[in-house]
């Protein structure tokens, strides 16, 4: 037995000291890596994960402030707290000029990346979208925008970068055609979330993709799957999260996924994408309170604290327990900054462009 254990760990070992050394490991072995991992082999993960992300950003942490502009959504998606058909949900948008109010918030709050973020709320046509970002560039040029408004077209998408934006964030949520249609209305394909995500990075935007980690129905297979996908979009940026139940959803009665699978994610993630922007996110901290900081002992990067309005911000809620939803913008980013000092870290003042990008 004793044996056995000692076999296990030095073979979670050597797969950790060849993932460092190659970037990858064959299916089998991540899939013996991730579906056992132990303790021991976490925090020998975490250290790896710490020697990529230093040689690569040193000890920066980069920092993006959050505008959750609008909550209306046309889709459905089973495990979205705004949900079209989520009656209990009370929506609002923001004008332009109230967007451009926080940006001068949070420009004094030292923020350098604005991401604005959104349900896909079609009440706002291309021409909108586009004078909000060419406003924002406009009045901040040292700013990046970063677009997270879901599916479009591609003209749509040419039309946003051609405004100013720089980056897009769309998660692919799971990289398995089938589970894909198990959390999603059938009006929404992976097919599609595909296209938009190949055609973002044609046009030339630093993108982003990632999944939920424990959502509904999904296995060790729908994660490899996840991590090949992201072999071959190779995207700039690359968030994931545990799933969180919203009360209101089909999934109500779902259980959360814990920060331990994200965090060892994270671990792995660092060490397949060296380069990657790799966020520390909400939902992490929302079920862990530490999980921000243990995220960036992990190997991630960035942290996005909310600049959206206090009186908006306990609406935009995609999962129960989402925290920071009653701090103020100024509250966010001093406490960001605690966190990450914490852990040895510092707060970067700047665009923070993915490696190899810079403004346009
Ligand atoms: N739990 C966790 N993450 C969620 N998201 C949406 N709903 C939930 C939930 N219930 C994530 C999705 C989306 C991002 C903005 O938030 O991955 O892409
Ligand atoms: Fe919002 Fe800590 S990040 S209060």
């Amino acid at each position: 037995m004793q044996n056995s254990n000692i076999q296990k760990r030095s073979g979670q070992a050597g797969r950790i000291e060849e993932l460092f050394r190659t970037g990858d490991l064959p299916d089998e072995e991540l899939i013996q890596l991730i579906g056992q991992r132990e303790p021991d082999s976490a925090e020998q993960l975490f250290e790896k994960a710490r020697i990529r992300q230093q040689e690569n950003f040193g000890h920066a942490v980069y920092l993006r402030g959050l505008i959750e502009f609008t909550n209306y959504c046309r889709n459905d998606c089973l495990y979205c707290g705004i949900r079209r058909s989520n009656r209990n949900c009370e929506r609002y948008h923001l004008t332009k000029e109230q967007i451009l109010d926080c940006c001068g918030k949070g420009y004094a709050l030292d923020f350098r990346t604005f991401v604005l973020q959104g349900g896909e709320d079609m009440s706002y046509s291309d021409e909108e979208i586009c004078g909000i970002v060419s406003e924002i560039k406009q009045q901040f040029p040292d700013c990046a925008v970063t677009l997270s408004i879901g599916e479009r077209s591609r003209e749509s998408y040419q039309k946003y970068f051609d405004a100013g934006a720089d980056r897009y964030l769309l998660r692919h949520e799971t990289a398995d055609p089938e589970h894909y249609s198990r959390l999603h209305p059938k009006e929404l394909s992976l097919e599609n979330r595909t296209r938009c995500l190949f055609d973002l990075k044609e046009i030339g935007y630093q993108v982003g993709a990632g999944m939920m980690l424990q959502s509904p129905y999904q296995t060790i297979y729908h994660i490899l799957a996840d991590l090949r996908f992201l072999q071959s979009l190779r995207p700039d940026m690359i968030g994931i999260g545990p799933f969180i139940p919203h009360q209101d959803t089909p999934f109500k009665d779902e259980p959360a996924g814990t920060s331990e699978l994200t965090l060892f994610m994270i671990g792995i993630l660092r060490l397949m994408f060296p380069k990657a922007l790799i966020p520390a996110t909400t939902a992490l901290g929302s079920i862990d309170p530490l999980g921000r900081e243990r995220g960036i002992l992990a190997g991630a990067n960035v942290v996005m604290p909310n600049l959206s309005p206090s009186t908006v911000r306990d609406k935009y809620l995609l999962y129960d327990g989402k925290i920071c939803t009653g701090d103020e913008a100024a509250e966010c980013r001093f406490c960001m900054q605690s966190r990450i000092e914490s852990v040895g870290y510092e707060v970067q003042v700047g665009r923070g462009d993915a490696p190899g990008f810079a403004g346009h």
